[in-house]
């Protein structure tokens, strides 16, 4: 699976942590930065993971700021994406299970290393479930 993955200064330590793990467990991942702990807006690395998931270069992506929830507001401005915050486990599972998540967003200040991973493994093995949740997500578009 080749896997996006963006953040800000927030999300760096956790970034470089995660690109290990995933390369480890044989995933490609295309790193969109930022590289450097200096302050920066989020947006500039979340429109890139947006489009790279839109086009289809990377089947799915990870984005990581403080909260999650500046990530989460930009990436959504994209049609072809549904970026779903998420700070535990379950939270994880239903939303791929329910919403069928392409970007995984996970809030760096409110979760320790540890939870994130767990997120993300649940988040990568779990399947959309369809049938009624695919009638909520075609009503998503405006
Ligand atoms: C950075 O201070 C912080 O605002 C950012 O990481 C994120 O939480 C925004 O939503």
């Amino acid at each position: 699976m080749t896997i996006g993955i963006c953040n800000d200064h927030a999300g760096l330590e956790y970034k470089l942590k995660l690109v290990k793990y995933l390369s480890g467990k044989g995933h490609s991942v295309v790193d969109f930065g930022t590289d450097s702990p200096e302050s920066c807006d989020y947006c500039d690395f979340a429109h890139p993971l947006a489009s790279a998931v839109e086009s289809g270069k990377v089947d799915s992506g990870i984005a990581i700021c403080g909260t999650g929830n500046g990530m989460a507001i930009t990436l959504n401005k994209h049609q072809g994406v549904r970026a779903g915050l998420a700070w535990n486990t379950p939270v994880a599972h239903l939303v791929k299970e329910h919403n069928n998540a392409n970007v995984l967003v996970v809030p760096a200040r409110f979760a320790s290393y540890r939870q994130v991973v767990s997120m993300v493994r649940e988040w990568l093995v779990t399947d959309f479930a369809g049938g009624r949740h695919q009638r909520r997500i075609d009503k998503i578009p405006v």
